[in-house]
């Protein structure tokens, strides 16, 4: 039997209670280094093991693997999540829920998956989605509102992300917190969420524009969250966490996904109004700040003066000029 699988017979023989990385190394007669390998390959099947090379390690007693009835047990919403198509491993889910909205799936329904092998983020970029440690969930929305109050479906998405994450963090009973504010929520304009100065989330959107309704056809908002990750890969270590490195514990990524749902179904209530945006704004951490927006490969330096009431970044150039932004990639100095 592989190390991986004794390891595991022996923590599901102490379920819930912990085991110290050397009396399992001694038992198995293997280095503690290999414990803690194999510990992680095991937390990549999805097992959820808390703890580390110096607490012990205890499977906890909940099996947390992402499915439909679980994540629906726990919804209070009339029409998210109603209908949801999960997978164990998928390319992207944004890019599934897209090609089902084309094809007229309803407002609600929700793409999630274990594992995406082509995850993407904003411009291009790569979402780093290993299996079973994080929520990589697409939703989609059919909302009746002029193209113009489109910027606030993304806010009503990064401010229910918010509440989510807070309140799986509450959770915690005895959460061995980093120093700083961990379990605070912030929000990078526009929906980059923040956890101690660090990314925890990230949030794609994709919007199609019906021509004959002159106005949104439909929306996926992808969600892409850190949740139980224990580490990243280099060019993501300094800027990148999740909420198991912030605060110590594992969380249920099954409350989670079904939390984040139902907070976005009464977030997309509060559209157009301002208690939204004073949310919004109230987590925003550029204001006041130096920043670099970067838009199709040109980069300028402002003030950050804030967000308007329909989501554009408010900044003032060097020269004094003021501009509301709809799009970029901002990257704070000062
Ligand atoms: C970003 O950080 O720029 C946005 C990342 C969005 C990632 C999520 S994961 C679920 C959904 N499917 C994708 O391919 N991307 C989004």
């Amino acid at each position: 039997m592989a190390l991986k699988e004794k390891i595991l017979q022996l923590l599901e023989a102490n379920k819930g209670k912990s085991i110290s990385g050397n009396k399992i190394a001694t038992q198995m007669n293997v280095s503690r280094s290999a414990v803690w390998k194999a510990v992680n390959l095991l937390r990549e099947e999805g097992y959820s093991i808390n703890g580390g090379t110096n607490r012990g390690y205890c499977l906890t007693s909940d099996n947390d693997k992402l499915s439909e009835p679980a994540i629906q047990n726990m919804l209070k919403t009339k029409y998210i999540g109603k209908s949801i198509d999960m997978f164990k491993t998928i390319d992207s889910t944004n890019t599934f829920a897209k090609s089902l909205a084309q094809l007229g799936a309803e407002s609600g329904h929700v793409v999630a998956a274990e594992h995406q092998t082509e995850g993407r983020g904003r411009m291009g970029r790569q979402f780093f989605s290993p299996n079973c440690q994080g929520i990589y969930m697409s939703v989609i929305i059919r909302p009746n509102i002029p193209i113009e109050q489109a910027m606030g479906i993304t806010a009503c998405a990064a401010v229910a992300v918010c509440d989510a994450i807070e309140e799986s963090i509450a959770d915690i009973e005895s959460p061995g917190k980093r120093e700083g504010n961990a379990d605070h929520c912030m929000i990078k304009w526009v929906n980059d969420i923040y956890l101690n100065d660090r990314k925890v989330c990230g949030i794609l959107t994709e919007a199609s524009v019906g021509i004959e309704q002159g106005g949104l056809d439909y929306v996926v908002l992808g969600f892409g969250i850190n949740v139980n990750n224990y580490n990243f890969p280099d060019e993501l270590r300094n800027t990148a966490t999740s909420i198991r490195l912030e605060c110590g514990e594992s969380v249920s990524r099954t409350k989670l996904a079904a939390s984040l749902l139902n907070h976005l179904e009464q977030r997309l209530e509060e559209l157009g109004k301002s208690s939204l945006m004073d949310e919004y704004r109230r987590r925003l951490v550029l204001s006041g700040r130096i920043i670099d927006v970067e838009n199709n490969g040109i980069t300028e330096r402002f003030e950050c003066l804030g967000v308007d009431d329909i989501g554009r970044l408010l900044v003032k150039r060097g020269n004094g000029q003021e501009l509301a932004l709809t799009s970029g990639t901002v990257t704070v100095l000062s």
